[in-house]
């Protein structure tokens, strides 16, 4: 009888530990690391043997692919399905070479995928081992997210309302007075509210800052701090791009359409002292070239269309600001022609104004159309943006050097 009891517990025993087995080969993860290493093996090989297949199986791991963006606190494993860094010849996600996929991201070259990884600048949940947690959340998804929280507020059901205000209050900060349980008139009018917000701010969400917001849930991920101190990339890692002094100084000298002007007279002083000729990028290119810690990269970024003149250009700017030698000017003429042409004297300081720049003309926009609140607080959103900027440009020796060169010219 023992015996018999015995036997039955020993078969399901099997049958469990073989469907643990199983499932644990399907997971997700798994497979797209095993359909890597075996597209790998089989450009080595042509055919696998059962002992490649085996020593595959071996291979595939967790830790290998873990990038801890802070011991003790902080780590990912979004690696483990995109696993390929620097492999050609992928064509599909999250196979596809991240070298490749990155290669205009500047940041990334500075602080490679396993230090940064991936969490601080597409978001996302970095502990997931499925791809439909692991994505729920990245920061291309928000507007996304914005949308679908915004078509919850009108369901019958409270609990889904109530999830829809949570959503956008973690989006935004705010739940511009929406309240899940109030009168449905009283909600539809709040929905107004967002709905007009959102028309307003759809194309900035990002540039405004708002989808920046962690959940207090989270510990702020490091790499990401370090990443929105960077003046010279976007919340989601972007490099940005120069608009040129004249795009700054064409609304920041002339009288605003009521007749005051767009600077009071204390900016007016401010931009007169930095727009003298001596000071320019188009009058000395060389000094702001060779001692600017970011303007040469996102000119050639932005510019530079051949990704190996680009890195050519890069190295050349690189050895002259770790040598303190100049290389000659025909090495480095499309830099220096674009330095003349643009001229980004202001944005050296105030970081490239692609974004801040079209919100502060959108903004106006919106003045002229009446729309005054709107404007103003888009206008005060790009506002900070530019004087943060400055404010952590003028804190860095390197361009307090470029200034003090110029003037002992
Ligand atoms: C379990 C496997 C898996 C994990 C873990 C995973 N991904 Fe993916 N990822 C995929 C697959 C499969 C695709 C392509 C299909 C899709 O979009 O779902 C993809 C596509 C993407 C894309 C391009 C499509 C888009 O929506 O922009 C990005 C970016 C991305 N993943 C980022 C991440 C980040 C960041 C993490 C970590 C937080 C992560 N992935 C973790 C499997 C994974
Ligand atoms: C410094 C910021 C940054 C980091 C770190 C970063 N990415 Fe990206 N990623 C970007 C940007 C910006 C783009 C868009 C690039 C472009 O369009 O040239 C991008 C594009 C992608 C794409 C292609 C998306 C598409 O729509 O085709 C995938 C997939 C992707 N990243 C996955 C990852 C994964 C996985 C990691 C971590 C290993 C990672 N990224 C780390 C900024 C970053
Ligand atoms: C379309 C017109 C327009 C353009 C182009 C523009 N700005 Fe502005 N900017 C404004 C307005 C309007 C304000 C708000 C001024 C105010 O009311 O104090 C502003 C505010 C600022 C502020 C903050 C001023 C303060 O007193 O707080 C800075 C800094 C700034 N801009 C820098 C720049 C730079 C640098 C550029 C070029 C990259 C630029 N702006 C381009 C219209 C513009
Ligand atoms: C050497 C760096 C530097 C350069 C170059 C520079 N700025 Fe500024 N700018 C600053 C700093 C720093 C502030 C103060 C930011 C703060 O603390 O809010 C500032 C403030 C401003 C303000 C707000 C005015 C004020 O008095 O507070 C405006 C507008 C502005 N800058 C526009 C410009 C324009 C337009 C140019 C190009 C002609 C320019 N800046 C060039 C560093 C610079």
């Amino acid at each position: 009888m023992v015996r018999k009891y015995f036997a039955v517990a020993s078969i399901v025993l099997l049958l469990a530990a073989m469907a643990v087995a199983v499932d644990s080969y399907n997971q997700e993860w798994r497979q797209w690391q095993r359909a890597f290493l075996t597209e790998l093996k089989r450009r080595e090989k042509g055919t696998l043997s059962l002992w490649d297949r085996l020593e595959i199986e071996r291979t595939i791991d967790l830790e290998r692919v873990k990038v801890v963006t802070e011991p003790g606190r902080s780590v990912e494993t979004c690696m483990a399905c995109h696993t390929n860094v620097g492999v050609p010849g992928f064509e599909q996600d999250p196979l596809r070479d991240l070298l490749a996929l990155h290669q205009n991201v500047t940041v990334v070259q500075e602080m490679p995928f396993d230090q940064i990884g991936c969490v601080a600048c597409h978001g996302g949940d970095g502990l997931a081992l499925t791809s439909e947690r692991a994505h729920e959340n990245m920061l291309s998804r928000y507007a996304e997210i914005f949308e679908e929280a915004l078509a919850k507020l009108r369901s019958p059901k409270q609990m889904v309302r109530q999830k829809g205000i949570e959503t956008i209050r973690w989006l935004t900060g705010d739940d511009f007075g929406f309240s899940f349980s109030a009168p449905p008139e009283a909600r539809e009018e709040a929905i107004r509210r967002i709905e007009t917000w959102w028309a307003l701010h759809r194309d900035t969400f990002l540039a405004a800052g708002y989808g920046e917001r962690e959940s207090p849930f989270k510990t702020p991920n490091p790499q990401r701090q370090a990443l929105l101190e960077r003046p010279e990339v976007s919340p989601i890692g972007e490099t940005l791009e120069f608009v040129g002094s004249n795009t700054c100084v064409a609304c920041h000298t002339t009288p605003r359409p009521g007749g005051t002007s767009y600077i009071p007279p204390s900016n007016k002083e401010h931009v007169e002292r930095w727009f003298r000729d001596e000071l320019k990028t188009s009058t000395n290119p060389e000094i702001y070239l060779y001692n600017h810690p970011w303007l040469a990269e996102v000119l050639a970024n932005q510019f530079i269309d051949d990704p190996q003149r680009r890195k050519e250009l890069l190295s050349l700017v690189d050895e002259a600001r770790r040598t303190g030698r100049w290389p000659e000017p025909q090495q480095v003429q499309e830099l220096l022609d674009l330095m003349r042409s643009l001229d980004v004297t202001c944005e050296a300081c105030h970081g490239p104004g692609g974004e801040y720049a079209r919100m502060m003309m959108k903004g106006l926009a919106f003045e002229f159309e009446g729309r005054s609140e709107e404007a103003a607080q888009l206008i005060a959103e790009a506002a900070k943006r530019a004087r943060e900027n400055a404010r952590r440009s003028v804190s860095d020796p390197r361009i307090w050097r470029i200034i003090e060169q110029l003037l002992s010219r």
